[in-house]
Formats: C-alpha cells, sequence, structure tokens
C-alpha cells in the first residue's frame, strides 16, 4: 500500500470490456475522480476497446451518459470531464481475431516505456484469448500488468487453470486479480484499527474475544443478472472472495510490514487454517437461503425463482450463513459467523466484534460483553459499546457507545474502490490484489461445502424479501448462545 497520493507514472491503461456496465459504471468514473484529484499524470491515456462500430466521439458520448448517472451532480464538474475526456480513446477490435491487435499496436507503440495496464473487464473465458493477443502483437514489456476481475474459476480446478493461463504469458508480479472490498478504505481501515493502535491488540484473540460476525447485507436482488447468478449463487459471489477477504484481514497475524509479500503472507497463513467443512457437517454449519416473494421498503419483490432469466424450480443460494471457525493459537474455538445475502431489509456490510463478558458481574445488568462494531456501508463508522452506570439513583449499568464517524472526522470525500485500485495497479504495489496461492486456499475451503451441499442435496431455505434470512441462521448462531446483530436492539 502506498502512503502518498502522489502522482502516477505515465501510463497507457487499456480498459477490455470498455463499453461494459462495469467500465461505464465504474471503472470510468473511479478514473474520472483521479483526474479530477490530480493524480493521473499528462501523460496517462485511457484506451477503451471493445467489438462495438463507435467513433471515439461516439463512446465519450456513451461514457459521459453513463458517468452522469453514476457520479453526483455535485461531484460532476464539466471543465474537468472535458479535460478527462481528452485522455480517453475507443478500438473497436475483436480479441478474437488476432489481425485487430494490430490496432492496439499503432496506439501504444508510440509509447513504449510507459506503464502499460491491460484490465480484463470481460468473461473469463476470454482471459486467455486476450493475453496471447496481446502477447502475440508484441505488446507486453516488462512495465506491463493484467488485471482481471472476479470470478476467477468457479472451483480450485478452473482458477488453477486460469492461474495457469495469465502465468503463459505474464509473471505474478505482473498479474492483478482484483477484490473491490479490499480497495474499500473501510477495509484498509481494518488494518489501519488492528496495526496502528497498539489498544486492540493484546485483546484479538481468543482469551478475550467470544466471537465475531461478518455480515455484507444487500437490499438489492438478482437485478438482470439472472444469466450469471443463477449460475453462481452468493457462496461462489460473495463468501469465496470479499467474506473470506474480511474475515482474514480480521483474523491474520501482524505482518512484519506493509509490503505486499509481507500481507499476503500473512493473508494465506489465516485461510490455511480455515478448519474444513466437509460431508455431513454442511448442514451443521452452513445454511443455504433463497429469498422468496417479500416486501422491501414498501415496495413488493418478487421472488428469485420469478425474476427474469432464473430457471424455474433453481435452488441457487441468495443467502448463505456459515459458522468458521480458525485453527490457530489465537482464534482455537472462536466462532466466525459469516452471512451474505440479497434482498435483505437494507444494504449493511458490518464486522462485529463480541467481547467475553466479565467473569464475575457485581452490577445489576442483562448482558456484559463488550462490542466493537465495524460498519463499512453504506456509512464508514466504527463504535465501541462499553457499559456506563445510567443516569439517577440506581447503580444500573447501560450500554452506550463510544463513536466514531468518519465523514465526520475527515470531512472529506470517500474514494471508490476502484480509484484506489486503479492507482496502485499503474504503480505498481499489489498488496490490495490478490496472490494466486491466496485464491487457490480459498477455494479450497469453498469446494468441500459445495461438495457437500450436492452429496447432501442441501435445498435453499426460503427468506421473504426484505427479512434477515432463513429462520435456520438464527437457530446456527443460537447453538452458540450468541445472535445476528439485529436480534440486539442495541447494536
Ligand atoms: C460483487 C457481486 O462482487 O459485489 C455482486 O458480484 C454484489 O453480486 C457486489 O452485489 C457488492 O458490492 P458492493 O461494493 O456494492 O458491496
Amino acid at each position: 500500500m502506498n502512503p502518498t497520493d502522489a502522482q502516477l507514472p505515465p501510463f497507457d491503461l487499456v480498459l477490455f470490456g470498455g463499453t461494459g456496465d462495469l467500465a461505464l459504471r465504474k471503472l470510468l468514473p473511479a478514473l474520472y475522480f483521479r483526474h479530477h484529484e490530480g493524480q493521473l499524470p499528462d501523460q496517462g491515456r485511457i484506451i477503451c476497446v471493445a467489438r462495438s462500430e463507435l467513433s471515439s466521439q461516439e463512446f465519450i458520448a456513451m461514457m459521459e451518459e453513463a458517468a452522469r448517472r453514476h457520479i453526483n451532480e455535485e461531484e460532476f464538474h464539466q471543465s474537468t470531464w472535458e479535460t478527462f475526456c481528452q485522455r480517453v480513446e475507443y478500438l473497436k477490435v475483436d480479441i478474437t481475431v488476432q489481425d485487430d491487435y494490430q490496432k492496439l499496436s499503432d496506439v501504444l507503440s508510440a509509447h513504449p516505456d510507459r506503464v502499460r495496464v491491460f484490465y480484463l473487464s470481460t468473461a473469463p473465458g476470454l482471459f486467455r484469448r486476450i493475453c496471447h493477443g496481446v502477447h502475440e502483437a508484441g505488446l507486453v514489456s516488462p512495465l506491463s500488468r493484467v488485471a482481471l476481475e472476479k470470478p476467477l474459476g468457479r472451483d480450485l480446478e478452473s482458477a488453477l487453470q486460469i492461474n495457469d493461463e495469465l502465468a503463459e504469458v505474464f509473471t505474478e508480479k505482473q498479474i492483478y486479480r482484483i477484490d473491490h472490498y479490499l480497495g474499500k478504505e473501510t477495509v484498509q481501515n481494518l488494518m489501519a484499527l488492528r496495526f496502528g493502535n497498539s489498544l486492540f491488540e493484546p485483546l484479538w484473540r481468543r482469551e478475550h474475544i467470544r466471537d465475531v460476525q461478518i455480515t455484507i447485507a444487500e437490499s438489492l436482488g438478482v437485478e438482470g443478472r439472472a444469466g450469471y447468478y443463477d449460475q453462481t449463487g452468493a457462496l461462489r459471489d460473495m463468501v469465496q472472495n470479499h467474506l473470506l477477504q474480511l474475515l482474514v484481514i480480521l483474523a491474520m497475524e501482524p505482518p512484519i510490514s506493509i509490503d505486499s509479500d509481507c500481507i499476503r503472507d500473512e493473508k494465506i497463513k489465516v485461510l490455511r487454517a480455515l478448519k474444513p467443512i466437509t460431508g455431513k457437517d454442511v448442514t451443521k454449519y452452513t445454511v443455504r437461503g433463497q429469498y422468496k416473494a417479500g416486501v422491501l421498503n414498501g415496495e413488493p419483490v418478487v421472488a428469485y425463482r420469478d425474476a427474469d432469466g432464473v430457471p424455474p424450480g433453481s435452488n441457487t443460494e441468495t443467502y448463505v450463513a456459515i459458522k468458521a471457525e480458525i485453527d490457530s493459537w489465537r482464534w482455537k474455538g472462536v466462532p466466525f459467523f459469516l452471512r451474505t445475502g440479497k434482498s435483505m431489509p437494507e444494504k449493511r456490510t458490518e464486522i462485529i466484534i463480541n467481547f467475553r463478558s466479565v467473569p464475575h458481574s457485581i452490577f445489576e445488568m442483562p448482558d456484559s460483553t463488550n462490542r466493537l462494531i465495524i460498519r463499512l456501508q453504506p456509512e464508514e463508522m466504527i463504535k465501541l459499546q462499553i457499559f456506563a452506570k445510567g443516569r439517577g439513583d440506581a447503580m444500573r449499568l447501560l450500554p452506550v457507545n463510544l463513536d466514531l464517524d468518519f465523514d465526520q472526522a475527515f470531512k472529506k470525500r470517500q474514494m471508490i474502490a476502484y480509484e484506489r485500485l486503479l492507482s496502485d495497479m499503474i504503480r505498481g504495489h499489489q498488496a490490495l490484489f490478490n496472490h494466486r496461492d491466496e485464491v487457490a486456499a480459498a477455494w479450497k475451503w469453498i469446494d468441500p461445502i459445495i461438495a457437500g451441499w450436492e452429496d447432501y442435496s442441501v435445498a435453499s431455505q426460503m427468506y421473504s424479501a426484505g427479512t434477515w434470512g432463513p429462520a435456520a441462521a438464527s437457530a446456527l448462531i443460537a447453538r452458540d448462545e450468541c445472535g445476528w446483530a439485529e436480534e440486539h436492539p442495541d447494536v
């Protein structure tokens, strides 16, 4: 991770899938913000590549139309936008036709000394073709990098295959595997909280922590992505990557430096220490759910199975809850409850660390669990719930929060995840990207869960859209005498 906001080196960023949703919704707005903040050098070009027959002007009009939808009005500055557009050009390239790479070569060869990022915002089935295409066109230099979006495979075997294919052309140091959660400032703040403060470290272990809960709840449903989603499901879409990344950052040992290799080494150790959930244990330690029709924010929501493009009777999970355990000295016996779901009552990404109760309570109090609540989305805040004597005659202890609201504290725009990730790949900083061993270790833990679900015909349990998931998820956590956050009205 780079501690500075220094200007980036000269670069050519080639965006494959340039007319796609991710490019228009996230990547180009993120680059616009970096341009607005003065971080992009004059010699920084963005070359968007896709199959549509468009001139650069037509592409820019399309990009502007999308940007106006995805950038707040007060953050869209017309004059900066116009200078930003001067960096952008569009190339019609059919990536399956080798001769078409010549067009790219014509554009790139003028600046062989620049950092070159090939950003593959395409279906994974095209990764290999593009890597070989740019390689055979002589476009890969030591300063070249390749960035790829998830999903990286659908199991260990396919992930290894993708990684092997990338390795035919790029070295590991040139490969940037994206998990956009790592680009979120709040996720980086988790590391700041743990390793920039001496306060928590002595408590950050099994002796003091009773359980950890990580929730990524989304109010959105499948939203027109049924083709991808039904083949993928929440376990592959959210747990294998985003949820495990949060768990790993929470649980890793302090790295010896902020250097990418040191951070990755520690992260991999946690993934490898995850206790496997195999065979029939999947029915005990995991809950698979799917939303049925319900009401969310006063609006009716159709059942997942009735959404456009979802095959009738689909068993694909839109919700997962897991009790994970880490077999290490620090964490042995501490349950990590993970859950994620679509069509839930609100968008909320939150980590709750429940500390152990006082060994002997001398006060009148219902519960003496101190909680550290780290809210990542929608707002960024940290709350430490402690107990204090309420005002009045009685010696009665009540929970109160020590609150840190990042918007109030820093009064600065929160960067979107891709701003950070794009800057880091241009700089050549890999700490916020996944190493191939990390991806493999995550799949090694996920694959047996998928196999168990298949072997034991685990059906998705229904929950109404607009609720916090199936009843079985409450039962899962209750077995350890714990409860999800919404079951604690004080949180
Ligand atoms: C993506 C998933 O990786 O993350 C989506 O494919 C999900 O299904 C999204 O909606 C959530 O990201 P965020 O940043 O909105 O929490």
